[in-house]
């Protein structure tokens, strides 16, 4: 059965991002929707990307007849069908089992890119068939050198051909709600859970086809390697040495695009340009790592005055409507990355999730470029109202 058979109902039921985060939190066990929704601290960054967002404003023009918008975009030299992804999300299968390989096969469809995490359930080697030439990969830099290029020899045999190095990870977030829930790395089968999946059956049915989430693409390092448990080996050996040089080094090493993620400095721009990265993903990792952040989308307009041309320019954290990746294109980014909008669908509605989420993505995206009246997103700066 395909999405489309179900797309006209869905559409009416879920018509918003809103309605899948909604039925997620229902279908998913209380420490799964703890993990995914979560950010650090009070939470006061969660927040204020959403806040923050919704203060851009736009002044519309009309009489315009009849606009068709053309959404395709061309990044790193290849087109795709939006101008948007889905970002990086580990631990996925705890959300939703094979969630990567929903996400993959939903980014071939539309033609959209998917980022995989190296904290991914899936392996690259796992996702790769599914997501045609669409597949980014996201590193979260092992300490070792060696270790780098293993990995990244093991994406690129794979098909995944655009690099994401995730900078805003210097050490692990303390992220007290998942705590309070009682997540272990890797998750284990515990009273709490077993409950939690009593009451949750589509998903332990799930989980029992494929068995408890793991780290599949690092858990084979820590055992072989050193015999560390994979939550040791994550913490102690991947990220919290990453600097402008080690990017330098893997310069070297992977001859396909590369993108730094977690950039809100203009000056952490200008490095990576100096350096010569490809581009930069604007974000506060969805306000999951340092509460104390500014909002993403408040970063955005200085990092494009003194980025744009430069180097791409995406941008993350709080798109969470079409509307939204709207604004974050009229402030300077070139691209859009959407982390929890596909989880929630997923989540929800499994393997019919992802296209659901790109289809209200797509959908809300050409519907407010005609209410502002525009055609192409160049002319999108042209409709701004109210930013910062
Ligand atoms: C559950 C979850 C897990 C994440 N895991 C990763 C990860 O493994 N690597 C990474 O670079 N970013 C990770 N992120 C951050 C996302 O890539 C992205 O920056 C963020 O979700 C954007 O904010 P949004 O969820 O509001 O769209 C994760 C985000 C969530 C919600």
């Amino acid at each position: 059965m395909t999405y489309e058979k179900h797309s006209a109902r869905l559409l009416n039921d879920y018509p918003a991002i809103s309605d899948l985060r909604a039925k997620a939190k229902k279908r998913i066990p209380h420490v799964a929707w703890e993990y995914l929704e979560t950010g650090t601290g009070e939470e006061e960054l969660i927040r204020r990307n959403i806040q923050a967002m919704q203060e851009v404003t736009f002044l519309p023009r009309f009489l315009k007849g009849d606009l068709k918008p053309d959404i395709s975009t061309t990044i790193f030299g290849k087109k795709y069908n939006a101008p948007f992804g889905i970002a990086p999300v580990g631990l996925t299968g705890l959300m939703w089992p094979k969630a990567e390989v929903i996400l993959a096969k939903t980014a071939k469809k539309y033609s959209i890119p998917f980022c995989l995490s190296t904290v991914a359930t899936e392996t690259p080697e796992t996702v790769g068939p599914h997501m045609g030439d669409m597949g980014w990969f996201q590193l979260y830099p092992p300490r070792e050198l060696e270790l780098t290029s293993q990995f990244l020899d093991r994406a690129k045999q794979a098909g995944f051909h655009t690099l994401v190095i995730t900078a805003d990870v210097p050490v692990p977030s303390r992220r007290e709600r998942t705590k309070r829930a009682g997540l272990q790395m890797p998750p284990k089968i515990t009273p709490k859970l077993i409950w939690q999946g009593i009451k949750n059956p589509e998903w332990s049915m799930a989980t029992l086809r494929r068995g408890l989430p793991r780290l599949r693409t690092v858990e084979s390092y820590s055992t072989f390697k050193s015999m560390m448990s994979v939550g040791a080996f994550t913490r102690d050996k991947l990220g919290g040495n990453l600097t402008w040089d080690y990017c330098k080094e893997i310069r070297e090493i992977w001859d396909g695009p590369i993108i730094v993620k977690g950039i809100l400095h203009p000056k952490d721009a200008e490095k990576a340009i100096e350096i010569g990265l490809d581009g930069i993903v604007v974000s506060n990792h969805g306000g999951r790592q340092f509460d104390g952040a500014i909002a993403s989308i408040e970063a955005l307009p200085e990092i494009t005055r003194l980025a744009k041309g430069k180097i791409k320019i995406l941008f993350d954290s709080g798109i969470r409507t079409g509307l939204d990746i709207m604004r974050a294109l009229a402030l300077g980014a070139d691209f859009v990355l959407c982390g929890r909008a596909f989880i929630y669908g997923v989540a929800a509605l499994g393997k019919y999730g992802s296209d659901h989420t790109a289809e209200i993505l797509m959908g809300d995206l050409i519907n407010n470029m005609v209410q502002l009246g525009v055609e192409s997103i160049d002319d999108l700066p042209k409709g701004l109202m109210n930013s910062f």
